[in-house]
């Protein structure tokens, strides 16, 4: 049985299977084989969602399969039923399952009781559905491997997106440079576990510098409202703009996860420059996650 929870459980090998594997369902779009046939798999949210929803909704129908979304407060579990007790209903009914909470401990507990394959679509520990997509997209672009390539990423370092980064860099052997302020940096214990080639600063300028990719996501993620304000004022300044933009290499991409804030952690003129990277981002989550699902099933 397999999950796909945390990239750190992932190895470097099931990487790159994945990533060629998403090349595939990309070209072979309306041609390839159908391996849900006759699955019913449940996408349970907690949190809003526009792409990842979508997304795995497309794909699973595509790959055979049939889909329920369940709003996480329109099922028992808003009311209160415990995770466990959901998962073990819900694993004797379905085939497989699509999670977005809050907690990642929530998620593993899911795929422990529910004993079907389960895939984290976003916790506040991780979004690894997204990373995977976007190295993806970043070589596909490129036309060559992220190994060796400097990976800058911008803002909130503390989130669930940079902690999925820094799983992907000690799998996938490139550097990532954190530029985020000290109280937004991500935990040291993660840094120590990760290993890898990855350097946090709230030197922005210096992080930049030479960069082969800049990221960034959201200022305040999903959770995180009561703390805006306090968030606008702390990582103002961390933002891709066009002076960061120059500091990178200059064939450097330019990516955010979305939703965009523009004039938070990306300016307007810089989104809509380089609108054709992040939206193909976008839409690779249908053909890599195509390929996730593919994975799980082997
Ligand atoms: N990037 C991403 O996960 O977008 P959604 O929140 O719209 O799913
Ligand atoms: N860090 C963001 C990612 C959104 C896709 C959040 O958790 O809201």
């Amino acid at each position: 049985m397999k999950h796909f929870l945390s990239l750190e459980s992932i190895t470097t090998a099931d990487m790159k299977s994945i990533l060629r594997r998403a090349s595939y369902f990309k070209q072979e779009r309306s041609r390839h084989p159908q391996p849900l046939t006759g699955q019913s798999w449940g996408l349970i949210f907690s949190k809003s969602s526009t792409r990842t929803r979508v997304s795995f909704e497309v794909g699973i129908r595509e790959l055979g399969g049939n889909v329920l979304f369940l709003n996480a407060n329109d099922i028992q579990l808003g009311r209160g039923e415990p995770i466990k007790d959901t998962a073990r209903v819900l694993g004797r009914m379905l085939h497989g399952a699509v999670i977005r909470t809050f907690a990642q401990d929530d998620v593993e507990e899911f795929a422990r009781y529910s004993g079907i394959p389960t895939v984290n679509a976003l916790t506040d520990g991780e979004h690894p559905c997204q990373i995977l997509t976007d190295i993806f997209t970043f070589e596909e672009l490129r036309r060559e491997s992220i190994a060796g390539k400097v990976v800058t990423f911008v803002g909130d370092g503390a989130c669930n997106v940079p902690a999925s980064w820094i799983w992907a860099a000690a799998r996938l052997d490139f550097e990532l440079r954190i530029a985020a302020p000290t109280a937004y940096q991500p935990a040291n214990e993660l840094l120590r576990r990760a290993g890898g080639r990855v350097s946090v600063t709230s030197d922005l300028a210096a992080a930049a510098r030479g960069a082969d990719l800049l990221y960034t996501d959201v200022w305040i993620s999903m959770g995180k409202e009561a703390e805006s304000a306090q968030r606008l004022k702390d990582l103002a300044g961390f933002q891709i703009n066009a002076t960061v933009v120059r500091l990178a290499a200059p064939e450097a991409l330019v990516m955010h996860c979305l939703p965009a804030y523009r004039g938070n952690e990306i300016d307007h003129a810089t989104l809509e420059a380089h609108a054709e990277t992040i939206f193909a981002e976008a839409e690779n989550r249908l053909h890599t996650q195509k390929a996730i699902l593919e994975w799980m099933l082997e």
